[in-house]
C-alpha cells in the first residue's frame, strides 16, 4: 500500500497519454499555438505501461487515462488491454472531451476500459463553439451516445462560467437525467493558461441555480472522490466538484503522470520529479523510487480559494485536470 507524507492511502493513478488537444477550451488552452512537447521527448506507450504496472504491484488499483485528449494518442485500446490485463480488476478509466468516441467507444470498450468521464459544457451548438473554439457539440452528443450504445458507465462533466453557459446548469442535469447518468458540476480553477476574462460559478451559485428547479438533499462524498453527491427527491444523484474549499484535500488519494514522465503531486502546484530516465533505463525500482519521494512530499492541499484570487500556474492540459 503506498502512503504520502500525510498518512493518505495513495491508490489511484491519472496518466495523461498526451498534452495535445483537439478543442482549445477557454479554461484550458484558449492560446495555445499548434506547438507542443516533441514527440520524442514524451514515455512510449510501452514505457508509461512497465511504471503504471509498478504502480498497481504497489498497491494502485485505479488508473485513470487523461489528456490533454487522450483519443488522440495512436495506440490508445492497445495500451487499455495492457493495463487491464495486468489486473482486470483494476477500476480502468478515460477522461475524454467526446469528439472522437463514436470512432472508438466500441474498441475501448472491447480492450477493457470500464468507465468514461465526458466533458459537456453546452447543449446550445453556438455556445459549446464559443467554450472549445471549435463546431463540437454534434460529435460530442454522439460520442456519448455511442459510448452508453456500447456499454461503458458514463459520467459528464459540466464546468460552468458566468455568462456564458451558467443559464444550462438544470438542463445538462435533465440531459443527464434522461439518460440515467451522472453529472458532476466543477468549479472553474483558475489558473494561468485559462483566458483571464473567465468567471467560474462557485459551488454555492452552481446550487443555486439546481434549487430554481430542484428540492436537493446533501449525501455526502463517495470515499476519496474529490466530488460531493446530491439527491434529487425522484432518487437521481448529482455530484459538485468544490476545491475552492479544499476539503477534499483531507483524503486526497491521487498522484498524476505527465506524458513526459513527470509525477505532480497536485493540481494545483508546480512541483514534478520525473521517471524518464529510470523507465528508459529499464530501472524500474528507481521509477517506484522517485515514486515514493513524490509522495513523502505530497503537499496539504491546494490554494484556490473563495476570498483570494488565487491562480496556478500549472497547466490543465499537461496534468488532465
Ligand atoms: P471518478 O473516478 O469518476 O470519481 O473521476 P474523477 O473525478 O477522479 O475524474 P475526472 O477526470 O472526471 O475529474 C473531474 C474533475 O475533478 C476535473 O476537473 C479534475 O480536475 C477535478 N479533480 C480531480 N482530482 C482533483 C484534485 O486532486 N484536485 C483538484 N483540485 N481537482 C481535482
Ligand atoms: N477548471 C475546472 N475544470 C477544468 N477542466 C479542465 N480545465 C479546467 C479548469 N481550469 C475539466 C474538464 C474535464 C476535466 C478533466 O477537467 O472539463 O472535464
Ligand atoms: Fe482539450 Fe480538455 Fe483542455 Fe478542453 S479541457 S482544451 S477538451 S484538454
Amino acid at each position: 500500500m503506498l502512503r504520502d507524507g500525510h498518512n493518505r492511502v495513495v491508490n489511484y493513478l491519472r496518466v495523461s497519454v498526451t498534452e495535445r488537444c483537439n478543442f482549445r477550451c477557454q479554461y484550458c488552452m484558449p492560446d495555445k499555438p499548434f506547438s507542443w512537447v516533441p514527440r520524442e521527448n514524451l514515455l512510449s506507450l510501452e514505457e508509461l505501461f512497465l511504471f503504471i504496472k509498478a504502480a498497481m504491484d504497489e498497491g494502485i488499483n485505479k488508473v485513470r487515462i487523461t489528456g490533454g485528449e487522450p483519443l488522440l494518442r495512436e495506440g490508445l485500446d492497445q495500451f487499455v488491454a495492457m493495463i487491464y490485463n495486468h489486473n482486470p480488476d483494476v477500476d480502468l478509466a478515460l477522461t475524454t472531451n467526446g469528439y472522437l468516441l463514436k470512432q472508438t467507444a466500441q474498441r475501448l470498450k472491447d480492450a477493457g476500459l470500464k468507465r468514461l468521464n465526458i466533458s459537456l459544457d453546452s447543449l446550445k451548438p453556438e455556445v459549446a463553439r464559443q467554450i472549445a473554439q471549435k463546431d463540437v457539440l454534434k460529435d460530442v452528443l454522439a460520442g456519448i451516445e455511442e459510448a452508453l450504445r456500447v456499454g461503458l458507465k458514463v459520467k459528464i462533466n459540466m464546468v460552468p462560467l458566468k455568462g456564458i453557459n451558467d443559464g444550462e446548469i438544470v438542463d445538462i442535469m435533465n440531459y443527464c437525467k434522461a439518460r440515467g447518468i451522472e453529472v458532476r458540476f466543477i468549479e472553474y480553477m483558475e489558473n494561468a493558461m485559462a483566458n483571464d476574462a473567465i468567471k467560474g460559478l462557485l459551488g454555492k451559485e452552481i446550487l443555486e441555480k439546481v434549487k430554481e428547479q430542484y428540492v436537493i438533499k446533501k449525501l455526502g462524498r463517495e470515499g476519496s472522490s474529490p466530488s460531493f453527491s446530491y439527491l434529487l427527491e425522484d432518487g437521481y444523484k448529482f455530484g459538485l466538484i468544490d476545491p475552492h474549499k479544499h476539503d477534499f484535500c483531507e483524503t486526497c488519494n491521487r498522484i498524476r503522470l505527465t506524458a513526459e514522465g513527470y509525477l505532480i503531486p497536485c493540481l494545483y502546484f508546480d512541483e514534478a520529479m520525473s521517471i524518464k530516465d529510470a523507465v528508459q533505463a529499464g530501472d524500474v525500482p528507481k521509477a517506484v523510487e522517485v515514486l515514493k519521494a513524490v509522495l513523502r512530499d505530497k503537499p496539504k492541499e491546494n490554494r484556490w480559494s473563495d476570498e483570494a484570487n488565487e491562480t496556478s500556474s500549472r497547466a490543465f492540459y499537461e496534468t488532465g485536470g
